[in-house]
């Protein structure tokens, strides 16, 4: 396993008040757009920051995430909210038990940089989409900001478009949100 996965004894950290400002989920959804009668999948949805209101604009959401920690704590969220549309999943590292294209959307919000192996990662994503369906891939920009991971864990919006590319996605559009963080939306080829 990778050197710098996220350690899920800070997993209070990703729902702070800071992150919200930075990276403020519900308007993040509405620059992406996601559509009421949609299925998505989070994947490596940790505590569930994107999970919850994307849960409240989409049909069906799929929860990923390869840490029972993260998982947990999500679980334990949706109950009060009730929140009855989220499927929550442990998966295996390029291993996702969904279905081939059973998704019209997919989001991964800040996991690449994480993944030791992108290209099998991708083609996994391929294979839950629908054929057109969406990916959204979140990331840290690639420079220094004064929170976040190190300059030479960042991916570069190169890196990502060869590996989407190269797996059977075309590019469609791109978001920044605060210096820190950007958004790639691809299509999965038809
Ligand atoms: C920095 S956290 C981000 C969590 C969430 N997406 C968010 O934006 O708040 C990264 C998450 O990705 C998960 N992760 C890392 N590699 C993964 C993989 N190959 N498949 C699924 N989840 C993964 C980690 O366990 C962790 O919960």
């Amino acid at each position: 396993m990778s050197a710098h996965k996220f350690n899920p004894e800070n997993r209070k950290k990703l729902n702070s008040k800071e992150r919200r400002k930075i990276l403020p989920p519900d308007q993040v959804l509405m620059d992406i757009g996601i559509g009421a009668h949609t299925v998505w999948a989070d994947i490596g949805c940790g505590t569930g920051f994107f999970t919850i209101p994307l849960a409240r604009e989409a049909q069906q959401v799929y929860a990923l995430d390869i840490r029972a920690e993260m998982l947990g704590d999500l679980t334990e969220s949706l109950v009060p909210l009730e929140i009855h549309n989220v499927k929550v999943i442990q998966s295996e590292e390029n291993h996702f038990p969904i279905e081939d294209q059973m998704i019209d959307g997919v989001l991964t919000s800040l996991v690449l940089h994480e993944v030791d192996q992108p290209i099998e990662f991708f083609r996994e994503l391929n294979r839950i989409l629908q054929s057109d369906g969406r990916l959204v891939v979140i990331e840290w920009a690639k420079v220094s900001t004064q929170i976040g991971p190190p300059l030479e864990h960042r991916l570069s919006i190169q890196q990502l478009d060869d590996w989407a590319l190269s797996t059977g996605f075309i590019k469609e559009e791109s978001w920044t949100w605060s210096e820190n963080f950007i958004g790639i939306g691809y299509r999965k080829k038809g």
